[in-house]
């Protein structure tokens, strides 16, 4: 198994919620640990700069105000296989679709707001971890 890195990103309908706290819970009992923080008000071109990957889908426009909507709370997680055990967490895109047990299933309302974001790959990953941290900010524990 690969010790990894991934973004996580609780978006602002869950920081509305006041689920924080529910949600790092969930990254510990998995072995996540949180290997860096911040809590943010992202400005238009952070999102959309963080987003650019998307820029030509038909939600580009609905994500980026949806996550300049309210303060999210950004975190680097580092565990094995962080990558795909924090998507397990998280559960399907549209909460609809989410397993029973998932962040998204159970504080997500619906595909726009739908509570948290994760890495989808290694590459990405480190790419998602440097847009928001400098590498004096990733602790190692
Ligand atoms: S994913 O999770 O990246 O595999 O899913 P994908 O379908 O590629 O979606 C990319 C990001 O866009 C968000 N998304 C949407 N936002 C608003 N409306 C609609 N219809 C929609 N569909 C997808 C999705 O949550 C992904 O954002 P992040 O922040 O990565 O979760």
């Amino acid at each position: 198994m690969a010790l990894e890195r991934t973004l996580s990103i609780i978006k602002p309908d869950a920081v509305a919620k006041n689920v924080i706290g529910e949600i790092y819970a969930r990254f510990e009992k998995a072995g996540l640990k949180v290997v860096a923080a911040k809590m943010k008000h992202l400005s238009r071109k952070e999102a959309e700069g963080f987003y650019a990957v998307h820029k030509e889908r038909p939600f580009f426009n609905a994500l980026v105000e949806f996550m300049i909507s309210g303060p999210v709370m950004i975190q680097a997680l580092e565990g094995e296989n962080a990558i795909l055990k924090n998507r397990d967490l998280m559960g399907a895109t549209n909460p609809k679709d989410a397993a029973p047990g998932t962040i998204r299933a159970d504080f997500a309302d619906s595909i726009d707001a739908n509570a948290v974001h994760g890495s989808d790959a290694a590459e990405t990953a480190a790419v998602e971890i440097a847009y928001f941290f400098a590498t004096t900010e990733v602790h190692a524990r």
